[in-house]
């Protein structure tokens, strides 16, 4: 009965050469039914002709032997097909994938966003002017006729009709609103801005500013200082110092200059705030009579606060960067850590 060695060798052989990876269902199921089935039957059939007990047993455990090598591989290959079966129906394609990059928001729009909302919760409207304005609303209106020496420190770029310019600053938009809306209001500007000023790394001949303005009655110069030391201690702490000095804007009387403490030094004097403890942050004041006058407001009657922010010098100090122009390098791995 050399036979039935000769056919177990035969069907394992076979066995593992059906049994490969990728089999389909349907596959593993026509395995089964040959080897554990028709070919067990087939050896059994053969088992029931030997006569000899102790041979009969030992193919016996032979064919055993098989069945289970078998039945275990099959097992093994329903199992595999099965987990990478629940790994597949696990996986949902219509997520995106987490980790693609879109870019990143840049650090001036940023932070002009965070400041809007500071203003915003104090009630504030946000306001856009254009960046093409008249010579009217950036200079002659806020009190700046021709030939005013303040216009200049704002020399800007002119565009080839005669009093049209790109604005130097966002006081414009004080004329814009006042001529469209009646006191009281609160607005903030932001925008960009123009000057034909590129003299140090600190200067860009376009930036941005953000730009305030509150018209009502009984408006006072306290009222200036309160709203400025509150916006400047949200923004960088509420230990950050406030300085204001005397200073000179056509369309403020009085005017100042609003001084904070140098975060970068701890006011102990450094670079960025030119070893005196102090940077400069803003230009404010008490809009003029002539202003609030030129665009029909009674200035025995309402009363307003101004003020103008540089936002390029706030990022500049907020993110502690060491020139503007870093700004706008587009250099991304820059944007990722600020
Ligand atoms: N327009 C000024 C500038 O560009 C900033 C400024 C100063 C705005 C005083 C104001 C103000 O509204 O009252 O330098």
């Amino acid at each position: 009965m050399a036979e039935i060695s000769e056919k177990i060798k035969e069907i394992e052989g076979n066995y593992l050469e059906e049994n490969k990876e990728g089999l389909s269902n349907d596959d593993i199921l026509k395995l089964q039914k040959k080897y554990l089935k028709t070919e067990m039957k087939n050896l059994y059939d053969l088992l029931k002709l030997v006569t000899d007990s102790k041979i009969k047993k030992d193919y016996g455990r032979q064919i055993n032997e098989l069945k289970k090598f078998i039945e275990d591989g099959i097992n093994e290959i329903k199992e595999n097909v099965e987990t990478s079966k629940k790994e597949k129906d696990s996986y949902d394609y219509t997520i995106l994938k987490r980790n693609i990059k879109f870019g990143k928001i840049h650090p001036l729009i940023k932070l002009g966003r965070e400041i809007e909302k500071v203003f915003t919760n104090m009630g504030f409207a946000i306001v856009q002017g254009p960046e093409i304005e008249l010579d009217r609303n950036n200079f002659e209106k806020l009190n700046m006729p021709a030939h005013h020496p303040a216009r200049d420190m704002q020399d800007t770029f002119y565009i080839h009709d005669p009093g049209i310019l790109l604005r130097s600053h966002t006081s414009s938009v004080q004329i814009r609103t006042m001529e469209k809306i009646k006191p009281p209001f609160k607005i903030v500007s932001p925008g960009t801005v123009y000057r034909v000023d590129d003299i140090d790394p600190q200067h860009t001949p376009m930036f941005y500013q953000i730009e305030g303005l509150v018209v009502g009655e009984k408006i006072s110069f306290s009222d200036l200082k309160g709203l400025l030391t509150q916006f400047i201690k949200t923004v960088f702490g509420d230990s950050t110092q406030l300085r204001f000095r005397p200073s000179y804007y056509p369309y403020t009387e009085p005017s100042a200059a609003i001084d904070m403490s140098c975060i970068m030094c701890g006011s102990k004097g450094c670079r960025t705030c030119n070893y005196s403890g102090w940077i400069t942050m803003l230009g404010a004041g008490m809009v003029h009579p002539n202003v609030l006058e030129g665009v029909g407001y009674d200035s025995e009657k309402y009363s307003g606060l101004a003020f103008g922010l540089g936002l390029n010098r706030l990022a500049l100090i907020y993110y502690g960067l060491s020139e503007i122009r870093k700004l706008y390098e587009n250099d991304i791995s820059l944007w990722e850590q600020l």
